[in-house]
């Protein structure tokens, strides 16, 4: 009887699913911006297309009396992203209208490059949003590109995004920056995932989605990197080769399918593609057990294991993503759940969670304490369970993990102290325009003097187009990817 209504609503799912053939999700609120340049940069073959725009639209920039100092030695090189950046000499905050309450994603974009005037790998800096939390602290972004990702929830009109540069040299800066709803559903708001921890009891944390998030890893288990033009959400997704642990790879097996994966948005957790994309549900490690070591140790059993090394001090939201689509039966694979060596899930029976459909989309969401991790690595295994019978195959599959940072109970994700709180970017000083900077004529500086904020802030937009021999020209945005 159970097994008849399980075999009915999966003909619905499928029927429904055929019919409906999930289109693409619009953000209310999106900014993608081309910061300190008035260039739009397009990128075509995202998928949702996106333009970058100048960031001299929004009004905390654009209001302000823009000084333009000499931009005469301009080249013909096409502009890209990473072509320009906005430096702050001074603590600045944009402010961004939102049309939208609930989780954004907030990608922060930096590519450092040097001029006559100003070396941009020098910088050291903090970046704090919504005047609550601390996303970067004494931040000096490296040679290469580096994004940063969060997920903030927001509950008001306005995001309120600050950058604050510590001493010697005083400065700050950023490329690009993205800000866009996330669907609804992203990160739960009305369930809260199982927590993990070794004292058993660890005060959970209220409301998951209200928390401030950083990505700190996204893999592809088993697959190539997924780049923005393939992942409506224009995230990236690295292989999984540098997390595998111990000498796995001759006992992890690399699988991929041609099946069409298939979503079930009509139930919890919801499974689009705005989860995952196809990509990562259609690669996949499996435990490689020939038939001889099985029919030899019908018994046998290991754990495929994944290390991260995370810096202590705060919890973490892991997302798991599995898709069977290495399974003859839909209720072929009983596997044991765990995150650094505690249990997180016994007897996972992923057929029963796809309403014993093959190559369906399936995540699951779990805390992990900051007493899980262990040698400075959280791990998450995969094993066979002993509830395997003959009828079951002895195997574990994953396809795809997230591992997200949660702020610590000071509202930080970057160290225990928030310098943010109670001061905020109040606490400005006066300064002059420095010398220095004005006498850089050659350069195409473009000072921008905010007055209707009654204090004197120095925005400098610098265009890198002019020193093309001394930079490293980065074209595509895909180039790069999320770093720890
Ligand atoms: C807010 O919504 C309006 C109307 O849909 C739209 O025109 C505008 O671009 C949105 N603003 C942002 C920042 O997305
Ligand atoms: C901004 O655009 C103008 C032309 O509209 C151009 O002359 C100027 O060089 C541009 N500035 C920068 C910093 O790219
Ligand atoms: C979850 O988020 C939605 C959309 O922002 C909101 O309407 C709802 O009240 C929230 N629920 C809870 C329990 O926070
Ligand atoms: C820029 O600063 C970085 C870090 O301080 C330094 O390693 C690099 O040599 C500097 N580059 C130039 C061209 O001065
Ligand atoms: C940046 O953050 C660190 C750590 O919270 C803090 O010590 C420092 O004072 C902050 N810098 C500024 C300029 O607020
Ligand atoms: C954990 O705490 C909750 C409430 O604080 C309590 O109901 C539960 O029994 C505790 N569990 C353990 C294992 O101590
Ligand atoms: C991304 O999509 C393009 C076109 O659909 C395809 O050629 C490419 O292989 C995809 N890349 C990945 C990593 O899946
Ligand atoms: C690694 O593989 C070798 C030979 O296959 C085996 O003897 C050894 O126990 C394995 N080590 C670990 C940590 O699994
Ligand atoms: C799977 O294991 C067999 C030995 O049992 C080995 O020959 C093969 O290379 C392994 N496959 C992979 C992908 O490592
Ligand atoms: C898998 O890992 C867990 C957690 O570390 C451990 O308790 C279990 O014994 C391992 N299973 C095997 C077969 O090694
Ligand atoms: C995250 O920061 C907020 C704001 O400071 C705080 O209310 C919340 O408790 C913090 N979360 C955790 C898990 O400590
Ligand atoms: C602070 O952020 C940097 C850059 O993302 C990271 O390498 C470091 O581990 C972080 N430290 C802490 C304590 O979160």
């Amino acid at each position: 009887m159970e097994s008849l209504l399980i075999l009915l609503i999966s003909i619905s799912i499928s029927i429904s699913i055929s019919i409906s053939s999930i289109s693409a999700f619009t953000p209310p609120t999106t900014y993608f911006l081309n910061c300190g340049s008035n260039a739009t940069i397009t990128f075509p073959n995202d998928y949702p297309p996106r333009n970058f725009t100048p960031d001299s639209q929004i009004p905390s920039i654009s209001t302000t009396e823009t000084l333009t100092i000499n931009p005469t030695t301009l080249s013909s090189t096409s502009p890209s992203l990473y072509t320009t950046a906005r430096l702050f000499i001074q603590p600045f905050t944009y402010t961004f209208t939102v049309n939208s309450t609930g989780t954004h994603v907030l990608r922060l974009h930096f590519s450092p490059f040097t001029t006559p005037a100003h070396n941009l790998s020098s910088a050291n800096f903090n970046v704090s949003a919504l005047q609550t939390f601390l996303l970067l602290a004494s931040f000096s972004p490296s040679t290469t590109t580096t994004i940063k990702e969060y997920f903030l929830w927001l509950d008001s009109d306005e995001f309120q995004l600050t950058f604050t540069p510590n001493s010697s040299p005083s400065l700050a800066f950023i490329s690009a920056i993205e800000l866009f709803t996330a669907p609804p559903f992203l990160i739960d708001n009305t369930t809260e995932p199982k927590q993990v921890s070794r004292l058993g009891n660890d005060s959970n944390i209220d409301h998951i989605a209200h928390q401030a998030l950083e990505t700190v890893y996204r893999i592809n288990v088993g697959g190539p990197k997924i780049t923005p033009e393939n992942d409506t959400l224009w995230r990236t997704w690295t292989p999984d080769d540098d997390f595998l642990f111990s000498n796995i790879t001759t006992t992890v097996e690399a699988k991929t399918t041609t099946d069409k994966i298939s979503y079930y948005a009509y139930d919890k957790p919801r499974s689009t593609r705005e989860i995952a994309p196809e990509f990562v549900y259609s690669t996949a490690r499996e435990m490689n057990i020939s038939d001889v070591t099985r029919i030899a140790n019908p018994k046998i059993n290991f754990n495929m294991t994944w290390a991260f090394p995370v810096p202590s001090g705060y919890k973490y939201f892991i997302r798991m993503h599995f898709c069977d689509f290495v399974s003859e039966q839909p209720l072929s694979l009983i596997f044991n759940i765990y995150i650094g060596d505690l249990s997180a899930s016994q007897y996972f029976i992923l057929g029963w969670l796809t309403y014993q459909t093959l190559s369906q989309a399936h995540y699951v969401d779990f805390i992990a304490a900051d007493d899980v991790r262990t040698s400075g690595s959280l791990k998450v295994s995969v094993g066979p369970s002993d509830q395997s019978n003959s009828a079951n195959v002895i195997s574990s599959i994953m396809n795809g993990l997230e591992i997200m940072k949660i702020n610590n109970t000071v509202g930080s994700l970057n160290g225990t102290f928030n310098s943010i709180v109670g001061t905020s970017v109040k606490k400005h000083r006066h300064v002059s325009l420095p010398v220095t900077i004005v006498s850089a004529a050659a350069a195409p500086l473009v000072l921008i003097r905010n007055e209707r904020m009654e204090k004197v802030n120095y925005v400098i937009q610098l265009s890198l187009q002019v020193y093309k021999g001394s930079y490293l020209y980065r074209t595509h945005i895909t180039d790069t990817c999320i770093t720890n």
